[in-house]
């Protein structure tokens, strides 16, 4: 913390303003703190679905804040106000970081990425929120990889403090200060680690969920495994419901990029639940079905 707060200080970019593409889950999650702690954020997604969504999302939890109190009308109008749904590219124009929050895919991550660099001012800030994917990978796509590094959220963004942010082999010291000073300006816990598959958390997260889906086609009940870990274990979220929390679709994303990262850790099944589930189209929370069913 005391170094990170040290960096910030001698950050020479100024971010006034944010954008954050894809309104799922992470990219949702990273607008309502923007808007949350301050800093105006422009949301873009390709599916107004996806933007109505999120901007529902961001409605209901201020709306609770209103609720119980803690937050004035005014305020919470405000705020809304400072997220700018859009569809059209032209309103990045003005963002000086760009947090891309797309589907866990290096191929499309890549395009997206390429694209932004072509079309934005020179020296806007870029980060990517991939899960597992390297930064070096996916700073091959740019022409200025220097202006490029990770800045990795925890789901669900308000109320997990820590943020990862990935270095890349040529990231410069002023792109990584400038994303440690965002993080700092979110409320949140920044901490600098190096690229990897799965950069720190990852690295220890998925071999776990892997050891989890092997006990399942093993025979295990995945529904006993959370109570130990939730009940008798004192984990918030035993490792199934934390998947269907994440996305079902995202953790296969996630474990095919470890498990070519790092074969020896990750105990791979045939018929692993997450690989059936995905084939499914059983993604978890966020369409209602995966280990468990929602309402
Ligand atoms: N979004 C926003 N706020 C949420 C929320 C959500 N999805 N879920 C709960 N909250 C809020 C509640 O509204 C409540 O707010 P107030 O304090 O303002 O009242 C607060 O959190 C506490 O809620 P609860 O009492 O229901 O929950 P809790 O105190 O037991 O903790 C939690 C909630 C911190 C999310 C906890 O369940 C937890 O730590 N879960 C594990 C989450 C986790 O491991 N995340 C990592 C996923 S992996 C990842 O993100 C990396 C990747 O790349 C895949
Ligand atoms: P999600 O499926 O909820 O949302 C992805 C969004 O991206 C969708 O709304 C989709 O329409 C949009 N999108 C796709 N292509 C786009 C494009 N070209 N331009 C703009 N928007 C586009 O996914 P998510 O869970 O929010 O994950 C997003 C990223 O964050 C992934 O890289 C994931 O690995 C990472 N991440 C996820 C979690 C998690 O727990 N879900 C945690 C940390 C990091």
């Amino acid at each position: 913390k005391g170094k990170a707060r040290k960096l910030a200080k001698h950050s020479d970019v100024e971010i006034k303003q944010a954008a954050v593409l894809g309104a799922g889950i992470m990219g949702g999650g990273i607008a309502y703190q923007s808007a949350y702690k301050g800093t105006p954020i422009v949301m873009k997604d390709i599916q107004q679905d996806a933007l109505d969504l999120g901007m529902g999302e961001a409605s209901k939890l201020l709306g609770a804040k209103v609720k119980r109190g803690h937050m004035p009308m005014e305020k919470m109008l405000a705020t809304l106000s400072k997220i700018k749904p859009t569809l059209n590219d032209a309103d990045l124009q003005n963002a000086n970081i760009i947090v891309e929050a797309v589907v866990e895919n290096p191929k499309v991550k890549q395009a997206v990425l390429a694209d932004l660099e072509k079309n934005l001012p020179e020296g806007t800030v870029l980060t990517s929120n991939t899960s597992t994917i390297c930064i070096d990978l996916l700073a091959e796509a740019l022409d200025k990889p220097e202006n490029f590094c990770g800045m990795h959220f925890f789901n669900p963004v308000p109320k997990m403090p820590l943020v990862e942010i990935i270095r890349g082999a040529k990231t410069s010291d002023k792109t990584i200060n400038a994303v440690v000073d965002y993080a700092l300006k979110l409320g949140k816990s920044p901490i600098v680690v190096n690229d990897c598959p799965g950069f720190f958390v990852n690295r220890v997260l998925f071999p776990y969920f892997a050891g989890f889906s092997k006990l399942v086609v093993e025979g295990a009940n995945f529904a006993k495994v959370d109570k130990v870990m939730e009940n008798v274990f004192g984990w918030p979220m035993g490792p199934a419901y934390l998947l269907d929390v994440v996305g079902i679709d995202t953790a296969y994303h996630c474990t095919g990029v470890m498990a070519d990262g790092f074969p020896e850790r990750m105990a791979r099944a045939e018929k692993d639940p997450v690989t059936v589930f995905a084939n499914e189209k059983r993604f978890g929370q966020k369409n209602k079905a995966g280990f468990y069913k929602y309402e």
